[in-house]
């Protein structure tokens, strides 16, 4: 969810949130019109920011001065700043919600990201009270961050675009909690947690190949429903596409998470929409960065960030590498156009276990994913075919331990680890 987003429209009803006792600052978000080349730019300068994640409270509760539709339990419509829940939402009592996830207790937190803290809970596998630990329906409830500046018009909007869209490759939006000053979204628990955990938290088992490449195409499905529009109606930009947004199931199936920033694509013969800039720094477009123009080819560009991350197992930005490679867009792109360069940047974990045709090909599709010029870059549509065409292909550069998906694609790895420790 991003900084600021309240901000963008909701200027006259904007509120301040505090936790019961103390205030939390926002998270790693931009919000600028810098250029993504210049990624030291701003805190100082007000171009973006790029903080660092609030420690997680316990407690949770904010005051919705001025938050319009904010009356006691009663969800109040008020022109674009309304709760319009689709019927299949759930909307939880408070209590249901904190006994649900046992007091939000520290071992039910799942993570926590700039809209607040996710916590695990069990709830009735079709009202909404409570139950007991590992019993009805799992899910992850995340709570809204009291801090000032950003929350309540992401909140609207996770309800108001994701709880319209059932697709297998969106997360399920199970219902929400609005009562007095408590803001709160109810998702389907997702067992695997973040693409970001599996790729880059330390001591995580890398993900297997063909893992990966199934990742990326449930991930690009996603998009790709977005962007056809929802029965002939206009396309939906998703906005905030990154490795943390991307949800997995048990056997490693793709959803997209986080509607906050999604915005309705342009209407009749327009081209763009005009907004602020929002999103996360290090794969928002270049053009949209520069001019606040965003279509859906800015979401095919972090589509592109992302499938260079699962093939190089590299953060899109890390000032601790070399110079040079800060930015892993820059420093990839003539690896990813040169055949017989591309293994020098594929992920060293992967040990040679990945297809040979099949990374060229992903790498030439994250090539041009990236382009400077939006209109270079394919339509999500034709990412998922050829990326569907990738998946399965058995020529791998190194032949030992083919690996599966799920949890063969583990014990894959483990067995690559051992074979190491072995020989
Ligand atoms: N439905 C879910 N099931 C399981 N874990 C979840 C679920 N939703 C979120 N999480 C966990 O909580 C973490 C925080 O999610 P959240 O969306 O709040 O923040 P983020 O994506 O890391 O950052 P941002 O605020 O920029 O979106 C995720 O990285 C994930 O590990
Ligand atoms: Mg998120």
């Amino acid at each position: 969810m991003g900084v600021n987003a309240l901000q963008e429209d909701v200027n006259g009803s904007r509120s301040n949130f505090c936790s019961l006792g103390t205030c939390w600052p926002g998270s790693a978000k931009i919000e600028n019109s810098a250029s993504i080349d210049s990624p030291n730019r701003g805190k100082g300068d007000g171009a973006e920011e790029i903080t660092t994640k609030p420690p997680c409270k316990q407690v949770i509760g904010f005051k919705a001065a001025g938050i319009p539709d904010a009356v006691g339990s009663t969800v109040v419509p008020k022109g674009e700043h309304q709760v319009v829940p689709s019927p299949q939402l759930r909307q939880f009592s408070f209590n249901d919600l904190k006994t649900a996830t046992r007091n939000f207790r520290p071992d039910s937190l799942l993570g926590e990201g700039g809209f607040g803290c996710v916590f695990k809970g069990w709830i009735d596998e079709h009202g909404t009270g409570p139950v007991r630990p590992g019993t009805g329906l799992t899910v992850a409830v995340k709570a809204l961050n009291t801090s000032g500046l950003q929350g309540h018009k992401e909140w609207l909007a996770e309800i108001n675009f994701l709880g319209q869209f059932h697709h297998s490759n969106l997360v399920k939006l199970v219902g929400f909690c609005i009562e007095e000053d408590q803001r709160l979204l109810v998702y389907e628990f997702m067992q695997r947690g973040s693409l970001e955990n599996h790729l880059f938290r330390r001591g995580a088992f890398p993900l297997a190949w063909n893992v990966r490449m199934k990742i990326a195409l449930g991930a690009a499905r996603g998009l790709g429903f977005l962007h056809g529009g929802k029965n002939g109606s206009k396309p939906v930009i998703y906005r905030d596409f990154k490795t943390s947004n991307v949800l997995l199931d048990l056997d490693y199936t793709a959803k997209l998470s986080d509607f906050g920033l999604a915005k309705d694509g342009p209407e009749g013969d327009k081209s763009h929409v005009s907004t602020r800039v929002m999103g996360t720094f290090g794969y928002a477009a270049p053009e949209y960065v520069m001019t606040g123009h965003l279509t859906t080819m800015s979401d095919v560009y972090s589509f592109g960030v992302v499938l260079l991350e699962l093939l190089t197992g590299k953060r899109s930005v890390d000032k601790s590498r070399p110079g040079d490679q800060h930015n892993l867009v820059e420093w990839s792109r003539s690896y990813l156009s040169d055949k017989k360069k591309l293994s020098r940047i594929m992920d060293a974990r992967l040990d040679g276990h990945y297809s040979i045709k099949g990374s060229q090909r992903a790498g030439q599709l994250a090539y041009e994913c990236l382009s400077r010029d939006p209109k270079m870059r394919p339509a999500m549509a034709d990412v998922v075919e050829r990326l569907e065409e990738i998946q399965n292909l058995k020529d791998m550069a190194n032949t030992a331990n083919t690996l599966k998906e799920g949890d063969q694609a583990m014990r894959g790895v483990h067995g690559i680890r051992l074979e190491r420790r072995f020989s």
